[in-house]
């Protein structure tokens, strides 16, 4: 009989082949549900009301209808953040986690599916920019497609509320 094997966590889901990705600003899948963005602690923009400001923003945009990951809140959590195998403790945005590829990565990858996919990213756009957003820093690295749920926006940082 097959064994059912589980996933560990958490799972690094920066992408790997990105040389320059500071290590320790990465986003971690942390169960079947949520996925965590920590503090930036080692760069200037580490203070927590840079990580509450991206909440702030990521609520208010799921709360107008824009098709993002539902936020959950700020959490203490631990991750595997500077060296292999040692663990750190730190705050964390955490959010639902997005099953999926990035728009960038369908793009390289040239994707059946991609064209279907960017159309749907520029028509997320415009819906968030009819709900009174200013969509910063939106472009095909920060959006992941799912084939069953659709296109979500992520990394909020910096948008702004109109
Ligand atoms: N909610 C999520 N579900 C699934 N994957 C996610 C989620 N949030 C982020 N990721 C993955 O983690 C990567 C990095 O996340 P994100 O773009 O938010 O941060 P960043 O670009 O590293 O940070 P910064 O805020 O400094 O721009 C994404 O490209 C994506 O692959
Ligand atoms: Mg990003």
């Amino acid at each position: 009989m097959a064994r059912k094997t589980f996933p560990i966590y958490p799972q690094n889901m920066t992408p790997v082949n990105v040389d320059s990705f500071p290590i320790f600003r990465r986003v971690f899948r942390i169960s079947e549900e949520y996925a965590a963005k920590p503090l930036n602690i080692l760069s200037h923009n580490n203070s927590i009301s840079a990580l509450e400001y991206e909440l702030r923003i990521l609520r208010l945009a799921y709360q107008a209808g824009v098709h993002v990951p539902r936020p959950d809140r700020i959490y203490q959590v631990t991750l595997p953040l500077h060296n292999e195998g040692e663990n750190i403790n730190t705050l964390a945005l955490v959010m639902e986690y997005i099953e999926g590829l990035r728009l960038i990565e369908m793009l390289e990858s040239r994707h059946p599916q991609y064209d279907t996919a960017s159309a749907a990213f520029d028509a997320e756009k415009q819906n968030a920019l009819d709900l009174g957003f200013e969509p910063n820093d939106c472009h095909h690295h920060n959006a992941i497609w799912n084939r069953e749920r659709g296109l979500y926006l992520i990394d909020l940082r910096e948008w702004r509320k109109k």
